[in-house]
């Protein structure tokens, strides 16, 4: 994954690349750096100096070091190749320090590359595949950097975005293929960065570069090129965003606020437009994390209520699989930043074998919104907490809205239900109290039930750092029902549905275990009482909306959870918000 960010112009380069990675950092925080090219020394030579500051660890980091100058690069890394460590961390330079580069993604053929490069003298500073860039722009520069970068990127196998400077030269050169990359244009500056996150404090101005294009940037001027060197046209778009939305209003967290934030969600999202025609045969959700849990209720909606087939796949499988789809098919991708690698691939292979595609995306304009056939927009405003919560909840209505127009039914929610779900905040956080030391948990559901649990115990997992297992409540006796003990309470998703009974059983199966059970269940539910430890209940809805409700307390019994924990909630260990390598 990784952020970059690129500044030309008037200012002081430094503050304004840090601004940048802080917004960015959601793409990973492991370590962070900044390269500026110090052009105070005037001199006839023009040897000017690249000045590097990179430290293993959060932007914060970086604070308390000021480098000069108005050009600059800058990185925030989630490891893939080479553990977090200041080595490792971007930007690299090449050995007469004369370029620096920063990189998103992955070169699959580096150890090949690097073999090559150390035979013709070159030696390394990193573990890292993303090095390799610099030594071979380097090796391939005569005068002009964008000619080196087109020698360069023919030899690169993998998916990146990188931008490189150069010590005597007023530019920076960005190029694209596989990872997202724009181009923010503003007055005397412009900007490189991995999104727009990143610049719109300066311009709401954006170039989306596409694969396979470089893009030339001065401080008054930019061309855009494909990999042949053959001039692009130039696309700006205005974007519509607000940075006020990515401010905490006093919560502890991103998190919390963005739970709170969710009536509001869904009611933006309530007044999406759907002008779906039903010119297919079977519907396929492909996605990835807690966007493929909100695909997997989604099948158990669409078929029930519009009698469509719908499979659920992963979407690092199913790209890698042959899917046998075609023309008469529609494939669904779900996901909140439109750039996770592993579902654009899956989009660009449907595409490939001729099925129809549909996007419900929250980033407007991201790659995945670009390339499907139509796109429907979740309104959850920007997520800035890495575990997603109100993303998921949109992706729902979505899927609800989906269900109920190609069945020909009107949808209607009663949002008060949802408000006065959200009232239980105090009582899941005494609830925590009680729980979080615990190290493992069960979750179990049936139907729409199952994908929640699901989702629940990512939401934990992620967050808490517990081991949490879900399961199809049924499937308990085949296996999980080994772990039921004194130490692995179980949360039992078990609303007053279809088969309420059927869960009913599961619960009173580890209960004669004497395992521990939460139940979340139906107000005004006594009889579950009896046999759970600790309940939940959410008000009484139609049976089918129970997964809007439910999330809530499972988002809410993570978080206070791993609050109790003082876990950092809105940046866990290990993980990132989008992750554009597979
Ligand atoms: C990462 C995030 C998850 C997210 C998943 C899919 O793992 O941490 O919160 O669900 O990616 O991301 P997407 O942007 O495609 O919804």
């Amino acid at each position: 994954m990784c952020g970059i960010i690129g500044y030309i112009g008037k200012k002081e380069a430094n503050r304004i690349l840090i601004s940048g990675l802080e917004r960015l950092e959601y793409r990973g925080y492991d370590s962070a750096g900044v390269a500026i090219i110090d052009d105070n020394n005037n001199n006839e030579n023009n040897d000017n100096k690249i000045n590097t500051n990179k430290v293993k660890g959060r932007v914060e980091n970086l604070k308390c070091k000021n480098i000069p100058g108005m050009i600059g690069i800058a990185h925030t890394r989630w490891a893939t190749h080479g553990r977090p460590s200041d080595a490792n961390a971007h930007p690299f330079v090449d050995k007469t320090q004369d370029f620096a580069i920063v990189h998103n993604g992955i070169i699959e053929n580096y150890l090949e590359l690097k073999e090559e490069l150390r035979k013709e003298g070159v030696s390394f500073t990193s573990d890292t595949d993303s090095e390799v860039i610099v030594h071979l722009i380097a090796r391939n520069y005569s005068n002009n950097i964008k000619e080196a970068v087109i020698k360069t990127v023919k030899k690169l196998q993998g998916a990146y975005a990188f931008c490189v400077i150069k010590n005597d030269k007023k530019e920076i050169i960005g190029a694209r293929n596989g990872s997202p990359l724009i181009v923010g244009v503003g007055e005397e500056e412009n900007f490189l960065a991995s999104d727009v996150s990143a610049v719109v404090e300066y311009t709401k101005k954006v170039i989306y570069l596409g694969d396979f294009q470089i893009a030339e940037v001065k401080n008054d001027s930019l061309n855009i090129y494909d990999f042949n060197g053959d001039e692009k046209e130039i696309e700006i778009k205005t974007i519509d965003w607000n940075l006020e939305l990515a401010q905490k209003d006093g919560y502890k967290h991103f998190m919390l606020k963005e739970i709170f934030e969710q009536p509001k969600v869904i009611e933006d999202t309530l007044k999406v437009k759907m002008d779906i025609k039903k010119d297919f045969s079977k519907i396929i959700m492909v996605a990835c994390g807690t966007a493929s849990y909100a695909g997997l209720v989604g099948k158990y909606l669409i078929e029930k209520i519009a009698k469509i087939p719908v499979t659920y796949e992963i979407a690092s499988e199913f790209r890698y699989r042959e899917p046998l789809i075609d023309e008469n098919d529609l494939v669904i991708a779900i996901s909140q930043s439109g750039e996770t690698a592993d579902t654009l691939a899956a989009i660009r292979l449907a595409k490939e074998k001729g099925a129809k595609t549909l996007g419900l995306i929250n980033v407007v304009d991201s790659t995945i919104a670009r390339e499907v056939d139509d796109v429907l927009y979740t309104r959850a405003g920007p997520e800035i907490g890495v575990a997603s919560t109100k993303a998921f909840i949109s992706q729902l209505i979505l899927i609800y809205k989906l269900a109920f127009k190609l069945a020909g039914k009107e949808f209607y929610f009663d949002l008060n239900k949802f408000k006065e779900t959200l009232s239980l905040n105090e009582k899941l956080k005494e609830l925590a109290k009680k729980y979080f030391l615990y190290q493992n948990f069960l979750y179990i559901g049936r139907n729409t039930s199952f994908p929640l649990a699901l989702e629940g115990a990512l939401k934990l997992k992620e967050i808490s750092y517990i081991h949490a297992e879900a399961y199809p409540a049924g499937e308990l006796k085949h296996g999980p029902i080994a772990l039921v003990s004194e130490d692995m309470p179980t949360l039992a998703i078990c609303p007053m549905d279809e088969v309420y009974l059927k869960t009913f059983s599961n619960i009173e199966e580890i209960k004669a275990r004497d395992g521990k059970v939460i139940s979340i269940a139906t107000e005004g539910d006594q009889k579950i009482k009896e046999i759970s430890d600790d309940i939940i209940y959410v008000p009484k809805v139609e049976e089918i909306f129970y997964p809007l409700l439910i999330t809530i307390p499972l988002q809410l019994f993570a978080y206070h959870i791993a609050d109790l924990k003082e876990c950092d909630i809105d940046k866990p260990r290990n993980l990132a918000k989008s992750v554009t390598v597979e």
